[in-house]
């Protein structure tokens, strides 16, 4: 708190009242509105929590303006650089960057709780071969909770960090199970032996009757998608996480309510509805087209990809991901890529375009990470999966957040309510 204040004003009475500035280490202060409803009876509306901050944090910071990312302080550029996934994940959850050992000992929890318990692996079996992944990997995390009710306190710190490794180690196994379903081919189980990436590529693409090698320069390209998808704030599956957690539940419930909510295409989804669209367009010469549709307000196309509530200009996640298509394409044999140069294309021209300037638009993480994706063998169903994998260590870390603070309160907003004023029960033989 500061000694900046604001004054609020009910014109029709008069009465004042002083609302207190809270202020962040970095970015714009925040209104505490909190006493309006006590002091005042009166309620604030945003709509899409355009002007809200729901919580407090110390985990990440986005400047959208100036296309800045921070986790714990430290830029998104040099995790990329630098850093690896699980590392990351670390760093999120704990605050500060491990040492030798503690980093050791957390990708030692991570790699030997990748196992399922087979009867959860038996779930599968219930789902259609063609069930979209992404209700697969939900219905089987929620399912978690059945298995580790009675070991998880949510106010134990062990509970806690056991619930977290569990997560971060059986999401890529619960995807892969999920993947091998939908192919009708055996499940691969996890193996120990593997780095974080590695281990997935082999339980998606090995098969029992031929020997396979991870290919190294996929698994980085994986990793690196992965730090870069790892956290984002108050994103709506994480906000989705933190309200379902705030009541107290099982934290495996909460974990795959911020899954259901990721899955839309206004939000994780769109990675897939990317390659969707760049199929749609087909080539460069339709692209004015499609860049019209876009801005035909009669028209529900949009470009899928573009725009960001946070970021009014690049999307720093974009731009690494980009450069990163030009190398793993090169380094995969690929460099021919119709997708990426359709893509990229499309990019220069609707950043071109007084539409998208105005609006501030610009490409986003989605924009370019399912031609990554696609290079690597993973089917476009399987993007927003990818994205869960990753985002499940920023859902853990804000979970986690919010629990060990003592002042938690369970999240619960207020309305404009415009329905009818009170009425009284019409018989059914009077009504019209
Ligand atoms: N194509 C065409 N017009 C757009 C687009 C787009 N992709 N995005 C926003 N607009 C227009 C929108 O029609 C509106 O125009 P006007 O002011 O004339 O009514 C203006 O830009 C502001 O858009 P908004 O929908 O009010 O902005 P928002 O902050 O509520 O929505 C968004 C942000 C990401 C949902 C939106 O930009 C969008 O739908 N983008 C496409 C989907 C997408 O790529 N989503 C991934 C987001 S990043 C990863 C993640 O969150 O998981």
């Amino acid at each position: 708190m500061t000694d900046k204040k604001f004054e609020l004003t009910d014109l029709a009475t008069g009465k004042k009242s002083t609302l207190d500035v809270k202020t962040p280490t970095i970015g714009p202060n925040v209104l505490n509105i909190a006493p309006l409803a006590k002091d005042h009876n009166v309620f604030t509306f945003d709509p899409g929590f355009m002007s809200t901050a729901s919580c407090e944090s110390k985990i990440t910071y986005i400047d959208g303006d100036n296309g800045i990312l921070l986790h714990r302080g430290i830029p998104i550029e040099q995790l990329a650089e630098k850093s690896n996934f699980l590392e990351v994940s670390y760093l999120l959850i704990n605050g500060e960057l491990p040492n030798g050992d503690q980093l050791k000992e957390f990708s030692h929890a991570i790699q030997y709780h990748t196992m399922l318990n087979e009867s959860l692996l038996r779930f599968f079996n219930g789902f259609h071969y063609n069930a979209h992944p992404m209700a697969m990997l939900s219905g089987v995390v929620a399912s978690m909770s059945a298995f580790y009710h009675d070991s998880m306190d949510i106010n134990n710190p062990r509970h806690r960090e056991i619930f977290a490794h569990r997560i971060i180690a059986k999401i890529p196994t619960i995807a892969a199970a999920a993947y091998k379903h939908s192919l009708g081919q055996p499940f691969i189980y996890p193996r120990n032996d593997l780095d974080y990436c590695s281990n997935l590529l082999n339980m998606f693409f090995s098969v029992p009757c031929e020997n396979y090698q991870v290919d190294p320069v996929a698994a980085q390209a994986l990793d690196l998608l992965f730090i870069l998808h790892a956290d984002h704030e108050q994103n709506a599956s994480t906000s989705t996480v933190r309200l379902a957690g705030s009541t107290g539940t099982n934290p495996y419930s909460a974990i795959s309510s911020g899954i259901s909510a990721l899955w839309g295409p206004a939000h994780g989804g769109a990675n897939e509805a990317v390659l969707a669209m760049l199929e749609q367009i087909g080539t460069v010469d339709n692209i004015t087209k499609y860049v019209a549709k876009a801005k035909d307000k009669n028209d529900n196309f949009r470009l899928m990809g573009f725009g960001h509530r946070v970021y009014k200009n690049f999307d720093p996640r974009a731009t690494i991901i980009r450069g990163m298509c030009h190398k793993v394409l090169a380094k995969l044999g690929k460099s021919d890529n119709p997708l990426f140069e359709l893509a990229l294309r499309l990019e220069e021209v609707a950043l071109k375009d007084e539409y998208f300037i105005e609006r501030k638009l610009y490409p986003n993480v989605d924009f370019y990470s399912g031609v990554i994706y696609s290079a690597l063998g993973i089917p476009r169903s399987m993007f927003t999966v990818m994205f869960a994998i990753a985002r499940a260590v920023g859902w853990v870390a804000h979970w986690q957040e919010m629990i060990a603070d003592p002042g938690m309160k369970i999240g619960r907003p207020r309305q404009l309510y415009t329905g009818s004023a009170k009425r009284d029960y019409v018989d059914i033989s009077k009504r019209g």
